[in-house]
């Protein structure tokens, strides 16, 4: 079975297809660049690039699989949560494809397609090693960072644990690189700078690291970081400027650790991933690896470029809904939020936000 998928809920255009074991054929990302002048997303430029790029995104990645539309067998495309505006191009897209080709379609929660990015693997790279079910994951990216536990593939089968009560970690790693002038998005530049930077030497607030509860909070530290750029100025030499950027990150990163091994813990799972776009970062893989280890647990993280926005994800999470015989055709519609339950600790379920 081949899978076609399309991501546009943000400011990447992507168009991958993927095989029934969860192997990338191609996978082809566009980033936008117009909003680098904005320092963040705006999201009417987003859909008018996603407009301009949808057809000659999937053009190419039909080429680099060598294959056609009717070669496909189902067409996944992401349908909430993001932009709406940005979602509905590619829907339409998905949609119309589908309708051309009689194809079956369904819609793709994109937080799904982060979670289950594990199970990718690409020609270029080892074999990957998929975490068996259940595991608890953490999914860090610029719009969203929470706990879940993923006992399947299905919706429901996917639980929330715990959320971050304002900014995602990928929002302050790109409003502390705004903050220091290093443009968007800041989470590469950050991790690049941080490298070499002490992450002691300049005192941030902690980010909510209480003992016992699986929610985050990044707007403390960002603005942590903030003031002292107000008290400071903006560090005038480099090693200054990696120091900022290495202890705003140690503290950012200490306490997505912390509360994956804790989740895992009060789940009584065996394995954790980490996901999202914050989950390419170089200290956050090392460290998640040596506390799952310290832990007796086993870490699974995505190839780096499954981690950041791609089509390829959205294609797998499609095809096991495909492979469960399910066809959106008639109602696929596009929503700003998530529709994966959240769990308080007695285990009745609720709705996110
Ligand atoms: O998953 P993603 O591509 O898009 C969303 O769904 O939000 O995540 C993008 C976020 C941005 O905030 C970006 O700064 C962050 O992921 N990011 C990183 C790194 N690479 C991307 N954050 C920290 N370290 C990185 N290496
Ligand atoms: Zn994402």
């Amino acid at each position: 079975m081949l899978v076609l998928g399309l991501e546009t809920s943000c400011d990447e255009t992507g168009a991958a297809i993927v095989d029934d074991t969860g192997r990338v054929l191609a996978d082809v990302v566009q980033s936008q660049v117009v909003h680098t002048e904005f320092g963040g997303i705006v999201p009417e430029l987003a859909s008018r690039d996603h407009l301009k790029n949808g057809g000659p995104v999937l053009h190419q990645a039909l080429a680099l699989a060598n294959v056609s539309l009717a070669d496909i067998d189902g067409i996944a495309v992401t349908c909430r949560p993001g932009l709406s505006g940005a979602l509905l191009v590619g829907v339409q897209l998905a949609r119309g494809l589908a309708w051309a080709s009689e194809k079956p379609v369904v819609g793709v929660d994109h937080l799904v397609g982060h979670l289950l990015a594990v199970f990718l693997s690409y020609p270029d790279l080892a074999p990957a090693d998929p975490p068996k079910l259940p595991f608890v994951a953490l999914l860090a990216s610029g719009g969203h960072t929470a706990l879940y536990r993923v006992d399947g593939f299905e919706l429901s089968a996917v639980r929330e644990l715990g959320a971050t009560r304002d900014d995602a970690a990928g929002e302050a790693f790109d409003k502390v690189a705004k903050a220091l002038g290093l443009g968007y998005p800041g989470g590469p530049v950050v991790d690049r700078l941080a490298k070499e930077g002490n992450p002691d030497a300049i005192p941030l607030a902690r980010p909510m690291s209480g003992k016992h509860t699986l929610e985050f909070s990044f707007s403390g530290i960002k603005t942590s970081v903030a003031r002292w750029v107000e008290a400071h100025g903006r560090p005038g030499d480099d090693q200054t400027l990696r120091d900022v950027c290495a202890s705003f990150q140690r503290r950012v990163v200490d306490t997505l650790v912390k509360k994956l091994v804790l989740a895992a813990r009060q789940e009584r799972v065996e394995t954790v991933v980490i996901a999202g776009g914050v989950a390419a970062n170089r200290e956050l893989r090392e460290r998640a690896h040596a506390a799952a280890t310290k832990a007796g647990l086993r870490l699974v993280v995505p190839p780096f470029r499954a981690c950041t926005d791609n089509a390829a994800m959205i294609a797998f999470a499609g095809l096991t809904r495909l492979q469960r015989g399910e066809d959106d055709s008639d109602t696929l519609s596009v929503s700003p939020k998530t529709a994966l339950a959240t769990v308080t600790r007695k285990g009745s379920g609720r709705r996110a936000g």
